[in-house]
């Protein structure tokens, strides 16, 4: 890349985007960065709402999916980036309705992907990189995903991801789109949304309600704190070669049934409950439909070209996200007392 100006990140008011656009705005006070978001349920400006006046961050309410939408940022904002993070997310939620997953992940990907070669005429000073997901090499038996580990999505979010990844890489090898793709592992930490196991659990042990482990909780996730992954967004859009992929993973697996016990352990402690007492909450429910068994990243070739590791532990990544969820009472009341509500009922009861 020659000169980086203006960068176009979606999503940025979801759980990892938050945390990416906080990073960038903070550590490049140069770079205008523009925030293009929809505003799903899962996108709230609350989390960036310590750096929403920088003069050099916009936010753009929109959905990537509009074609007139992008081509008038392009032109109008001179955008020479892109780090997409836009996403449908939760897995649960795209067995019950892939619809928007689709719609979102493929076809406002591919139309991400069409308006910036358009802009950008084939010339090679300028980077669309997409986030992704270790799910789309399916689940392991043995040993580790590596960059080269084929595709083999198992759940609409995974196919619909896989399915991006390959139009990314379409429109490299087609018309020379300089693009770089990274697969990330289970992400924890601050502001995300409580759909998800860890803030799920985090809420329900608060509340004293049934903690729901699919299965026997046997599955593994290989966990990663979220500003690791932010940092390591960081490094490969400014480090990482075009048309490369990279794994990025905490070398951290647990099972599911371990981490909610630590959790429950975290959280005896700080609310000055019994020993153990949260651990009676545990009810195994039925099993999440194709549910992959385990995943786990070789993030070896991260490490060794650019130079990142994961800095945070899960002990002290797992402490820290406690306390934010206590302390941000009022961000997860929003949440549960509105639409959440419903969707937990028709998941869960
Ligand atoms: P999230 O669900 O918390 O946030 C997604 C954001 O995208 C929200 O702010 C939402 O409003 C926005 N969005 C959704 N549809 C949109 C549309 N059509 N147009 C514009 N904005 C739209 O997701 P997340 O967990 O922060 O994940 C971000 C990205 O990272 C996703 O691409 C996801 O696949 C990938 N990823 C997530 C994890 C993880 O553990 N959470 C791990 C690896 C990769
Ligand atoms: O691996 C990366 C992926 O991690 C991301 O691409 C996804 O966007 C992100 O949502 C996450 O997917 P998972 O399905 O692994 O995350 P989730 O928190 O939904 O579930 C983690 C594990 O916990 C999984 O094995 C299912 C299980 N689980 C989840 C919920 C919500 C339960 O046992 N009970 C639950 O209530």
């Amino acid at each position: 890349m020659k000169s980086i100006k203006t960068i176009l990140i979606t999503g940025g008011a979801g759980f990892i985007g938050s945390h990416v656009i906080r990073l960038f705005v903070n550590k490049y006070p140069n770079y205008r960065i523009i925030n293009l978001d929809k505003l799903t349920y899962a996108g709230n400006l609350e989390n960036l709402s310590d750096i929403e006046d920088l003069p050099n961050y916009t936010f753009v309410k929109g959905d990537i999916v509009d074609t007139e939408l992008i081509q008038r940022l392009f032109s109008e904002e001179d955008i020479d980036s892109v780090i997409h993070l836009a996403a449908e997310s939760h897995v649960d939620r795209s067995i019950t309705d892939p619809t928007d997953f689709i719609k979102t992940n493929i076809i406002g990907t591919t139309n991400l992907l069409t308006v910036a070669k358009t802009a950008w005429h084939g010339e090679s000073d300028h980077l669309f990189y997409h986030i992704s997901t270790d799910e789309v090499y399916g689940s392991l038996s043995e040993g580790l995903f590596t960059e080269s580990t084929p595709y083999d999505p198992q759940s609409p979010y995974s196919a619909s991801k896989a399915s991006s990844d390959h139009f990314v890489r379409a429109f490299s090898n087609t018309y020379g789109l300089p693009a770089i793709i990274s697969n990330c592992s289970n992400n924890y930490g601050p502001n995300q949304f409580p759909e998800k196991l860890i803030p799920l659990c985090i809420n329900n042990i608060k509340n004293r309600r049934p903690l729901p482990i699919y299965g026997k909780g046997e599955n593994i996730r290989d966990w990663l704190y979220v500003e690791d992954h932010a940092s390591a967004i960081d490094v490969i859009f400014h480090k990482g070669s075009t048309f490369e992929t990279y794994n990025i993973g905490g070398l951290n697996e647990w099972k599911n049934i371990d981490v909610v016990k630590v959790l429950c352990r975290i959280m005896d402690t700080k609310l000055e409950r019994n020993i153990k007492e949260s651990e009676k909450l545990i009810t195994f429910v039925r099993d999440r439909a194709g549910h992959d068994l385990r995943y786990a990243i070789d993030s070896s070739k991260i490490t060794n070209e650019l130079g990142w590791s994961p800095s945070v532990t899960f002990e002290v990544g797992l402490e820290q996200t406690v306390d934010w969820y206590l302390k941000n009472d009022p961000w997860l009341s929003n949440i549960v007392s509105g639409e959440y509500k419903k969707y937990y009922d028709s998941q869960y009861d």
